[in-house]
């Protein structure tokens, strides 16, 4: 496996330009199966999630074609209606095939998804939804059979705004008979750029971006081509790495309102940020201040992906940040690696204590999760000396040959691969 290798302390200088975002990407991908023609999606990012979504595209019978950023998926003909557990264990947003399935074929026989390790993350509010929409369900062990002899619009009320339900419960009823109405919806952007891709292919979604979605089903889609949104949360690992190293970067591409939940962070740290256009400059001070509070919540609130970035960022401020995590129970993994950097963060109930240090040191760490992987990058950036990450396959998932991009902005990263460091460790081992 790859490790990252980088030595630390070298000022972010210069321009980046985000790709387009994975939780968008995602659920649009899946929701293509819906679509008898080719759907031509454009800024859809080279990662490994992504790569995986177009298997098990591939596997239920899509024709697949990348070209660069530009993906098209030709879903005239499904053949298939289950997805192996290997597939499904990869990534979350695995389950979002279970509505896609089910509208197309009327069945579906899937296993409980993957993803990130940061907590229970049930499928419970996915699975009362397609119920609630004429799907019988039946759970066995992990796999899980649902079938369907036709979605019907419902009255929907999730008890929490969760973002995956939420999508869904879209992709399932876009098709369908009468009127589904989700109250309670999740408002993250991702919500309303899956909306505007199938209203463009003449679904009839009203309220995406609102807590109450309206669904009128229509008998069926016809491809289009459609962008994906700027990915926030890369945007706002760039601002922490930048507010890191005390840098001054400019950040291409962004939706400013999609970010103005984690500006005032960064404007209490200390930074300066400048916005024109789709462009968002970003200057540091020398020493970030500390942020008095933090609390992650559903949008338009403190995301909680960017959370462990910000905590790195936060470890080297002056004085003493809080930061509550209330989406996930056990997203703060990372931070027994990051305090292998010399970072005094305390945890508990979720809760975190970051006692701002003057510097921190280079560590070899381990990525836990994927924005886990994203914090140890930006502590390393800071830290004196060299680190190594380990385990970035994590990182993959969501940002697309992240060392070069950094590297472009003046940072001293590489990426190892698996040969060059077993070769370091026989070397290490003589
Ligand atoms: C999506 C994002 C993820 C982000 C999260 C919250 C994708 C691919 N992933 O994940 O990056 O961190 O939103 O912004 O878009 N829950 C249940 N039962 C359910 C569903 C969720 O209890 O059936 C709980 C989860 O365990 C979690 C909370 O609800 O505690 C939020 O989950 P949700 O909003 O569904 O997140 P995801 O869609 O999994």
């Amino acid at each position: 496996m790859d490790i990252l290798k980088i030595n630390g302390g070298n000022t972010l200088k210069g321009e980046v330009t985000l790709h387009g975002a994975k939780n968008s990407a995602l659920p649009i991908l899946c929701s293509t199966l819906l679509i008898k023609g080719e759907s031509i999606i454009h800024n859809c990012p080279q990662l490994s999630d992504i790569a995986e979504t177009l298997e098990i595209l591939e596997h239920l019978g899509c024709k697949v074609e990348r070209n660069a950023d530009t993906v098209s998926v030709d879903a005239s003909n499904v053949t298939a209606n289950s997805i192996d557990e290997a597939h499904m264990r990869k990534m979350r947003s695995s389950v979002l095939f279970l509505g896609a399935l089910v509208s197309r074929v009327g069945c579906a026989e899937i296993f409980l998804p993957g993803g990130c390790d940061i907590g229970m993350r049930p499928v419970d509010l996915h699975i009362k939804a397609m119920e609630s929409l004429g799907v019988s369900v039946a759970e066995n062990g992990s796999s899980i059979s649902c079938k369907t002899l036709g979605v019907k619009g419902a009255k929907i009320i999730l008890p929490f705004a969760s973002v995956g339900a939420t999508e869904n419960i879209i992709i399932c009823s876009a098709v369908s008979k009468g009127k589904t109405t989700i109250i309670n919806a999740a408002r993250e952007p991702e919500i309303s750029d899956l909306a505007e891709f199938l209203n463009k292919c003449g679904a009839r979604i009203y309220g995406a971006g609102e807590s109450t979605i309206e669904i009128e089903g229509v008998k069926e889609l016809k491809p289009c081509e459609h962008r994906i949104i700027p990915d926030r949360i890369l945007a706002s690992t760039y601002m922490s790495a930048c507010a890191v190293t005390g840098g001054d970067i400019v950040i291409n591409d962004v939706k400013a309102s999609h970010l103005t939940p984690v500006f005032p962070s960064f404007m209490e740290m200390g930074c300066r940020l400048y916005l024109k256009d789709k462009s968002l400059h970003i200057v540091a001070p020398k020493r970030l201040k500390r942020v008095k509070s933090i609390k992650t919540m559903p949008y338009p609130a403190f995301p909680t992906d960017s959370q462990p970035m910000v905590v790195a960022a936060l470890s080297v401020a002056n004085g003493t940040s809080v930061v509550k995590e209330t989406i996930f129970e056990n997203r703060f993994r990372y931070v027994g690696e990051l305090n292998r950097f010399g970072s005094d963060i305390d945890v508990s109930d979720n809760l975190a204590v970051i006692n701002g240090v003057k510097e921190l040191n280079g560590a070899n760490v381990i990525s836990t999760d994927l924005r886990g992987g994203a914090a140890l990058i930006v502590a390393a950036l800071k830290a004196n000396g060299v680190s190594t990450i380990s385990d970035i396959y994590h990182i993959d998932r969501g940002y697309a040959q992240i060392e070069q991009e950094l590297e472009k902005l003046g940072a001293d990263i590489k990426r190892i691969n698996n040969e060059e460091v077993r070769k370091r460790e026989k070397e290490i081992n003589a």
